[in-house]
């Protein structure tokens, strides 16, 4: 077993928020390792297709982002951590154009950036390049990092848990000194000893059969700060994206909502609209209104799916904004300037996580969380489209600017740390097992923990995580760690706290719909749904 010589910042996680804030603790002049357990563009912050949210246009202002923001968060957002965001927004977008990011212009030699629009923004806000902008930066930024001597990236490598000194060492703080982290080609454990760690491994979403999402979103993070003694929030407000393309062969295919917002239309089967119906704001109804609409006229009629039409725009205009879209649904026959394209909700974003303040510090001193895995208070039951690229970049800045505070204080090298220990286990006998309990809880979680919830299918859930626990438990003492096992054990976790999260809310909120409690309590009984770990 190999220890690593200690660094300033051990960085989980490279998508956005991770590689946004090795640069800043870069440029700030730490020494920084990042950890990765997949190649670059394997995150979701590389598949972000729409863009990233800020008030830049001459119609617009912060508050006014500030007011879409709260209002698609269903009365549990934030109040300082949305201003706090919308303030830095168009700050963050100046940033990424330092590192080289290439926005859409808007064309005829105009000086301004093309905005995009999308549901739940009452202007064009959306900061975009085409419809593959998650791409277009992480390629920019990606570039920066393997430039930056300060930098050590350390890719295949997926974070087990993280090391607090008061449990490795007699005396030690409470306190965060680095990671366990599996090398997945050497199948060694190494141990990384930092004077602060960050987390920026991403959502939860691969914890349903039907998502946006890459492989990558199996909260670890979440499930690593947890055990570490970290309060979790709001996990019951998984967001549905209403529009994954519907078809035999294409994995988590996203329709981007820009397709919406340049004016498609949501249709049945028979080429009938149904969103007026749902809400005034039609196909820009925020997210969580519109996938129930989707949901509930799906089951009504008994359909696979429904229809996004942009047919009605030239042709022109749909390819130049939907390059890659149009490509991509070619590929599976559908021309999307001809034909209406088929689409169903899937699971896309993990509003809850980790309990973060405004410096992304988390309840354990020294250990720092940023993006998706966070719970910033910023998204409330429901994130407004394009508002988390937007998180990544705003919270990475804080994050680092709050740790030259810290280690300039004087914080400590990390004391030595013990190696792993693979005394007592041997290698796995059926690794079947591990595949076969991972397929049982992403269709358990979609059928009873899905859009619509009710108060038996969220306790048919809970009993079914109960036996997957019993059974990892005893694989893990048992076996020696592999990447599935790891995730499969950070996904019942976080599925755990999806279910316990939604019992305890007795209403119906955002995201969280329970036909037992339909009714929205009122404003001043809005409250988070936060778990509390044993330290
Ligand atoms: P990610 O980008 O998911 O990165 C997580 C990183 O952590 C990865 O590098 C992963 O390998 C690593 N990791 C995870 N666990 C471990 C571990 N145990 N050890 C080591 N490494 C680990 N948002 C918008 O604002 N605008 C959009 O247009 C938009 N479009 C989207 C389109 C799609 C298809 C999807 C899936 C999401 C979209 N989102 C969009 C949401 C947004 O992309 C994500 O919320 C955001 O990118 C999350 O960034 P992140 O850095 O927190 O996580
Ligand atoms: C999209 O392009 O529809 C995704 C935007 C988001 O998730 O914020």
């Amino acid at each position: 077993m190999k220890t690593d010589a200690p660094c300033d910042l051990l960085v989980i996680g490279g998508g956005l928020a991770g590689q946004a804030s090795a640069l800043h603790a870069a440029e700030a002049g730490f020494s920084v390792r990042l950890l990765i357990k997949k190649p670059f563009d394997e995150c979701s912050s590389a598949w972000a297709q729409g863009g990233i949210a800020a008030a830049v246009g001459p119609d617009d202002d912060p508050e006014l982002h500030v007011a879409d923001t709260l209002d698609a968060g269903a009365g549990l957002c934030k109040v300082e951590s949305v201003q706090f965001l919308t303030q830095q927004a168009p700050r963050a977008i100046a940033w990424l154009r330092e590192q080289q990011v290439a926005f859409t212009e808007m064309p005829d030699g105009v000086a301004a950036l093309h905005l995009t629009r999308e549901g739940g923004h009452s202007r064009r806000r959306v900061v975009h390049a085409a419809d593959a902008t998650g791409q277009v930066i992480m390629d920019a930024v990606t570039a920066q990092v393997l430039r930056h001597p300060s930098i050590t990236v350390c890719t295949d490598q997926i974070a087990i848990d993280l090391i607090r000194a008061d449990k490795v060492s007699p005396g030690g703080a409470r306190r965060c000194v680095g990671a366990y982290a599996l090398d997945v080609k050497t199948k060694k454990v190494v141990t990384h000893a930092a004077r602060a760690v960050l987390l920026a491994t991403g959502g939860a979403s691969k914890v349903y059969l039907y998502t946006t999402n890459p492989d990558t979103s199996t909260g670890d993070g979440i499930a690593m700060a947890w055990r570490a003694g970290c309060r979790v929030a709001n996990m019951e407000f998984m967001q549905f994206h209403p529009t994954c393309l519907y078809h035999p062969h294409a994995k988590s295919m996203l329709i981007s909502e820009a397709v919406r917002g340049e004016g498609g239309l949501l249709v049945l089967p028979n080429g009938k609209r149904f969103m007026d119906a749902h809400d005034s704001r039609g196909e820009l109804a925020p997210r969580d209104i519109v996938a129930r609409a989707i949901d509930f006229e799906m089951k009504r009629g008994g359909y696979d799916c429904v229809y996004l039409d942009i047919t009605h725009k030239p042709a022109k205009e749909i390819l130049e904004h939907f390059p890659n879209i149009a490509r991509r649904c070619q590929e599976f026959g559908i021309d999307i300037t001809r034909e209406p394209i088929p689409v169903v909700p899937a699971a896309h974003y993990t509003c809850g996580g980790v309990i973060t303040d405004l410096d992304a510090n988390t309840d354990l001193p020294g250990l720092y969380a940023v993006g998706e895995c966070t719970s910033t208070g910023i998204h409330g039951a429901n994130r407004l489209a394009s508002n988390s690229l937007l998180e990544c970049c705003v919270f990475a800045d804080a994050a680092i600017k709050r740790l030259k505070l810290e280690l300039s204080n004087g914080t400590p090298a990390p004391p030595p740390l013990p190696a792993w220990d693979e005394s007592r286990v041997t290698d796995a006998d059926e690794r079947i097992v591990v595949s076969h309990n991972w397929n049982e809880l992403r269709h358990f979680m979609w059928n009873y923990v899905g859009i619509v919830r009710t108060n038996k299918r969220l306790q048919r859930a809970l009993r079914r995580i109960e036996l997957l626990k019993g059974e990892i438990a005893e694989y893990y003492g048992n076996f020696r760690v592999t990447s599935d096992l790891i995730e499969l054990r950070n996904l019942t976790t976080v599925a755990e706290m999806t279910v316990r999260c939604g019992m305890s809310r007795h209403e119906s909120r955002g995201l969280h719909f329970n036909r037992d409690y339909p009714k929205t309590l009122p404003a001043d009984q809005a409250q988070d749904s936060i778990l509390v770990p044993e330290d």
